[in-house]
């Protein structure tokens, strides 16, 4: 990479809670994208363990998950080199950064968010229903992660754009306050390519990783046979002829676009490929194809968990270049708001 490169490229972050194994729709809809873009933008993805504790989780499975979130993104092709990698407890800057952005965050905005009404809701809603004060500031955390970095765009899907529009808003709130320079006021980044891949069991669904019915999601630590059975499951629609449309065939079209994403070809090459033929052959094939594009990211994850002291290694690095640049941000909103400086005395 030429120095100019490095100082032209535009930040780009994502991150991931770290419950839950990752499926194949993080996969094909997200990280692979993610690789490929790698090197034009500055990245940073992290492991957000502060959002994760917002239900409550098994400590250990949440520590094995922060590992196993970390190492997934470099079996599948991130260069740690390049990307910053991180995990967001090590970096104090988000929890600090957050409770300021919660005093200027309104009460009304966090109300309308549809992720807490579903969430709440699933918890039964109302008050005495044990619904945590930070599901509810949930989205004011998630905007101290972007706007910390003074990031230029957020790839995001459907369910997060609420979000992200809200970190928009913040930011243009305080930077009229506080000067235009506050923060980077960041887009969303839509991916050309963004496969979207739905539940296998009800299709018309996102392929979610807390889906409660194991069927329905390919995890990236499936077994070979295990994800060949999920296929063979996969429910598909009436009639019998394999044609992409996704309202009248949101089952068969799931299948076509989980083999288009990985395999590159274009939808019409595929549904031409598969004239005369019947679902158990489009099942069966969607099988093999996925099991040769997620064998090997299991198993190089599985060799990367082995090696704490190289994941540590990337872990400490990554929380350092991180905390680095968190730190200019953070000052200089600690600053404007009228905090002494303890590097001032
Ligand atoms: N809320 C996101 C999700 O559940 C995860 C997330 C936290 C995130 N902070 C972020 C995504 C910052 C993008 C940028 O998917």
């Amino acid at each position: 990479m030429t120095p100019a490169q490095t100082q032209t490229r535009k930040v780009m972050l994502s991150a991931v809670q770290p419950s839950n194994h990752l499926t194949i729709g993080n996969y094909l809809g997200a990280i692979k994208n993610w690789v490929k873009l790698q090197h034009d933008y500055e990245c940073l993805f992290f492991a957000v363990d502060l959002h994760t504790i917002t239900v409550r989780q098994d400590p250990k499975e949440m520590r094995d998950q922060t590992y196993r979130a970390i190492a997934t993104y470099i079996a599948a092709g991130l260069d740690p080199k390049d990307v910053t990698l991180f995990v967001q407890s090590h970096v104090p800057a988000h929890a600090e950064l957050a409770w300021v952005l919660n005093c200027f965050t309104y009460i009304g905005e966090l109300s309308r968010m549809t992720q807490f009404k579903d969430k709440s809701a699933a918890k039964g809603g109302g008050e005495g229903q044990n619904i945590s004060a930070g599901l509810f500031t949930y989205p004011v955390l998630m905007a101290s992660d972007i706007l910390l970095y003074q990031t230029d765009l957020v790839p995001v899907g459907e369910d997060q754009k609420q979000h992200l529009e809200l970190t928009r808003d913040v930011a243009i709130r305080m930077n009229n306050i506080y000067g235009k320079d506050t923060f980077k006021v960041p887009e969303p980044y839509i991916a050309q390519v963004a496969a979207r891949i739905a539940s296998l069991q009800n299709p018309d669904q996102k392929m979610s990783k807390s889906d409660p019915d194991p069927n329905a999601s390919i995890f990236l630590t499936d077994s070979d046979d295990v994800i060949r059975k999920k296929l063979k499951r996969a429910i598909t629609d009436s009639g019998s002829e394999i044609t992409y449309d996704a309202e009248a065939k949101p089952g068969v079209s799931n299948l076509l676009t989980i083999q288009s994403a990985i395999t590159g070809k274009s939808m019409s090459e595929l549904v031409n490929s598969y004239a005369g033929k019947q679902y158990g052959h489009l099942k069966v094939e969607t099988g093999e194809i996925v099991v040769e594009a997620i064998a090997p990211i299991r198993n190089k994850t599985e060799l990367l968990l082995k090696d704490l002291g190289y994941l540590n290694s990337i872990l400490k690095d990554g929380a350092e270049k991180a905390r680095a640049r968190a730190h200019t941000t953070l000052k200089r909103v600690y600053e404007r708001v009228g905090f002494i400086g303890l590097d001032q005395l």
